[in-house]
């Protein structure tokens, strides 16, 4: 499955802050790992929306998951491949749509991370909404988006039938980490249904 949507930026460079120690993006990578790894204590089925190379979830997969990891740059989705064990699929695809993460679905983690700060608060609302047909019952997200807008993003949650778990908000930088449970009955998985389109 080929991903041939418009580049929105440089998303290679992008990943360079990653290297840099002490910079707001390595320090949410901590904390987005440092989130996970309680969740992934066994082997677990999980989602990564727009996953970059995949850093933040790869190193912590236990043996005998199920990944898929959907990222539209080619560039980075071979850099994910190539640290993927076995039972990872990295698919160069849109992350946009429901139906690249059948394979997994329902899924018992899904990581939207670098997400919902790069799409319309309309298609927040929208993927939210829609997250618990990728979920499989009390499964759970782990998602970013900056500054003020992710308490709008902590509602949305709410009002979607999740309960927050975590939420790191660090007073010396702009990331926010959050980490919900479906607390509701999952809806059935549908393909093909639009969740966000990359501003
Ligand atoms: C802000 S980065 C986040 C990457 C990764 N989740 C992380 O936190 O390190 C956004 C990623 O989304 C990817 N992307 C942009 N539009 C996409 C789309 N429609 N489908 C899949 N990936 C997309 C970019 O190539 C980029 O790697």
């Amino acid at each position: 499955m080929l991903f041939n949507g418009p580049v929105t930026r440089d998303w290679v460079g992008w990943h360079d802050e990653y290297a840099t120690p002490g910079s707001a993006l390595a320090r949410r990578l901590e904390v987005v790992r440092g989130h996970l790894r309680p969740l992934l204590d066994r082997p677990r089925s999980v989602i990564s929306m727009c996953a970059g190379d995949g850093r933040d979830v790869l190193p912590l997969l236990p043996a005998g998951s199920r990944a898929v990891l959907v990222e539209g740059d080619p560039v980075l989705a071979d850099r994910a491949r190539r640290s993927a064990a076995d039972g990872v699929t990295v698919l160069t695809a849109d992350a946009g749509t429901t139906t690249p993460y059948a394979p997994v679905a329902p899924a018992e983690i899904v990581l939207a991370c670098g997400v919902f700060g790069n799409i319309a608060d309309e298609d927040t609302r929208r993927t939210i909404a829609a997250l618990p047909s990728l979920l499989a019952p009390g499964g759970t997200v782990v998602w970013t988006r900056a500054g003020s807008e992710a308490e709008t993003v902590r509602d949305v949650f709410a009002a979607n039938g999740f309960a927050e778990l975590a939420f790191t908000a660090p007073s010396d930088a702009r990331f926010r980490v959050g980490v919900h449970r479906l607390t509701r009955a999952p809806d059935p998985f549908l393909p093909d249904v639009r969740l966000f389109t990359f501003t």
